[in-house]
């Protein structure tokens, strides 16, 4: 269950952001803001920052355990986040995200198999993909319009966002055709969509049927808004503890990327044992903060995840009002989970990486819309994970380039 009062969490002003040294704060000059990379702004939750200083300060800092509190901390999460059960002995800790994704497909296929991705999709999946020796197959969501688009409240029966829908029969098509593991992003990015139970219960017949693996990719979901209907992928039917595995991971949540640690859950002794015939070192490359990190999170951390959440989602409203007002042009279905925007600038005619014209006349650096499949030509995706005058003043800026290119004379560019 959430905690409906949460805590205030504010996000950071940018003087003591640009302290900050990831990425986010060291790929471009102060002049530019930085809304590209998913980070996010806000100071570190407590607990996790209370265990990390008291592993520093017993100089903890050897090889993280194989075998920790990682799977009870996760499993007690999980059911009461989303009265999900899981087996503290069928989750297994690992460095990150992308590299048990890689890891899994590469024990689950031989050499050119097909994955099927949905596009648009977090750029590395195609990468990933194909780091692991595997051919991508795309089978591309599905937009639901009209009234599931521009700055919509739509949510279907079951809360998910009313906007986007699997393909189910381009995906069976995809299965029929020997594709062996699908790649699931649930919540996906960038669209900020949680998968309704509906589809998630036909991927789960579809799999079994054909016998791909699912393998869902669940890092946003903590982050579902009190508006969105989380369903993790191995809760929706006892048929998906055969075909699927889950990674997932506190580095989106509670913003420890750089810690790097991840979780892979199963619910069978098949998909475990796929799991314990992965190389020893995919386990042991996890960063011990990042397990004491992710502990923290999962354990204690919940209190400050629900004021984010209430952060977020006030940003998100917030964005629809500013693009109503300022860049009524932009298309933009409001995202049900995480912090992410993907924005329609077509009516800009901004052509088809949008992301060039807003660095360099907004000055916003912005993820190119084309990354993320060719679905993705004319979008840019924005990170709202931010301080609500941050967001404001970004779209004053793309607001303010729009009005300049259009008083140009045609010569000027
Ligand atoms: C859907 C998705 N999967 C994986 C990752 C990367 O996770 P990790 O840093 O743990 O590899 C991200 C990062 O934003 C993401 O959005």
């Amino acid at each position: 269950m959430r905690h409906p009062e949460g805590m205030d969490v504010t996000a950071e002003p940018l003087s003591l952001l640009r302290e900050r040294t990831s990425m986010k704060w060291r790929t471009y000059p102060d002049d530019v803001l930085p809304l590209f990379v998913a980070e996010m702004d806000f100071p570190l939750a407590e607990p996790i920052a209370r265990s990390l200083h008291d592993a520093i300060n017993r100089s903890d800092t050897g090889y993280a355990p194989p075998i920790n509190g990682m799977g009870e901390a996760f499993a007690g999460f999980a059911e009461r986040r989303w009265g999900w059960q899981v087996d503290p002995a069928q989750v297994t800790s690992t460095t990150d995200v992308s590299v048990a994704i890689v890891e899994t497909i590469r024990r689950l296929i031989t050499p050119g198999d097909g994955v099927v991705i949905n596009p648009p999709i977090y750029p590395p999946f195609f990468e990933l993909v194909r780091e692991a020796g595997a051919t991508v197959i795309e089978v591309p969501l599905v937009h639901l319009p009209p009234e599931a688009t521009n700055n919509t409240e739509a949510t279907d029966a079951t809360g998910a966002s009313a906007g986007w829908a699997i393909d189910l029969e381009a995906l069976e098509q995809a299965f029929a055709a020997g594709a062996r593991v699908y790649l699931l992003c649930n919540p996906h990015n960038p669209l900020g969509h949680p998968h309704s139970v509906q589809d998630l219960t036909a991927v789960a017949e579809l799999a079994t049927r054909y016998n791909v693996t699912v393998i869902s990719d669940e890092v946003h979901a903590p982050l579902t808004h009190s508006d969105g209907a989380f369903t993790p992928y191995l809760s929706v039917s006892p048929e998906t503890a055969e075909t699927a595995i889950c990674i997932t991971s506190a580095s989106k949540a509670w913003n420890l990327a750089g810690l790097k640690c991840a979780v892979m859950v199963t619910a069978s002794e098949r998909m475990r044992a796929v799991i314990e015939s992965l190389p020893m070192e995919v386990p042991w490359r996890m960063s011990q903060f990042g397990l004491i990190a992710g502990i923290a999170a999962f354990t204690e951390g919940e209190e400050w995840l629900d004021g984010v959440i209430a952060s977020v989602e006030g940003n998100r409203h917030l964005l629809a009002e500013l693009l109503d007002v300022q860049l009524p042009g932009v298309g933009f279905t409001q995202p049900r989970a995480s912090y992410l925007a993907w924005l329609d600038l077509g009516a800009l005619g901004w052509g088809d990486d949008p992301s060039v014209v807003a660095l360099e006349r907004a000055k916003v650096a912005v993820i190119a819309g084309p990354d993320f499949g060719r679905e993705g030509r004319g979008f840019v995706r924005l990170n709202f994970g931010c301080a609500p005058d941050v967001l404001s003043e970004a779209i004053s800026r793309l607001a303010a380039a729009v009005s300049s290119h259009r008083s140009k004379p045609e010569s000027a560019d």
